[in-house]
């Protein structure tokens, strides 16, 4: 079957943000309950990295989004589920922004200066305020838990393509295939 694909570029930044994402998600659930210690710290560093290196993706991602146009749904799909895609991706767009954002705004408002890999420090974007500092932490965890589920449904919807209606719609966006 002949099937549109995405180009490679955003294949790359779709699958680099997917492993980003998930493994920032993975640390940020595991660092928490940690006790203080060297090993948390450096675990909150490199959560933060990454987090910050998912906001620069995405904003090269949504750059490139606006500059070249996705390929277009198969025919036949029915108008709901054409909603729902988009409806889960503009979601999607919001939190790759919003959720680092609130991470590197607690961060700035707990007194923590962000190091980008150890090399460049980040500018704090608010003072240091506790009680504002709690809110954003709250904030951020939930932003996470959101981004989670609206992965989830990603995923689900992506397999559902794959394995219930068999459409092929999962190699536009795989590595390595042909148009
Ligand atoms: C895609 C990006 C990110 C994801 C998926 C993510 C996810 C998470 C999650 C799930 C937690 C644990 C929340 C909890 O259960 O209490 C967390 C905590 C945290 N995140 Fe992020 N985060 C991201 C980006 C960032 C960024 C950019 C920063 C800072 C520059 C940051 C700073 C923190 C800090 C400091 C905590 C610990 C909060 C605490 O001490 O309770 N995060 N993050």
């Amino acid at each position: 079957m002949n099937i549109h694909r995405y180009s490679n570029v955003a294949i790359a930044l779709h699958w680099l943000m997917a492993l980003a994402i998930v493994a920032g998600f993975a640390m940020g659930l595991y660092m928490v309950d940690l006790a203080f210690s060297p090993n948390k710290l450096k675990l909150y560093s490199w959560h933060k990295w990454i987090g910050v290196s998912v906001f620069a993706l995405a904003a090269i991602r949504l750059l490139w989004r606006l500059t070249h146009a996705a390929p277009p749904l198969p025919q036949g799909a029915p108008v709901w589920q054409q909603w729902a895609a988009h409806g889960t991706h503009m979601a999607l767009y919001v939190l790759f922004f919003a959720l680092p954002l609130s991470g590197w705004l607690f961060s700035s408002a707990a007194g923590f200066q962000t190091v980008y890999l150890g090399l460049i420090p980040l500018p704090d974007l608010i003072e240091k305020n506790r009680e504002l500092a709690d809110t954003l932490k709250a904030v951020h965890r939930y932003l996470g838990y959101a981004l989670a589920a609206l992965v989830t449904v990603h995923v689900a919807a992506a397999l559902k393509h794959q394995f219930i209606d068999r459409d092929g719609l999962m190699r536009r966006i795989l590595p390595g295939g042909r148009s």
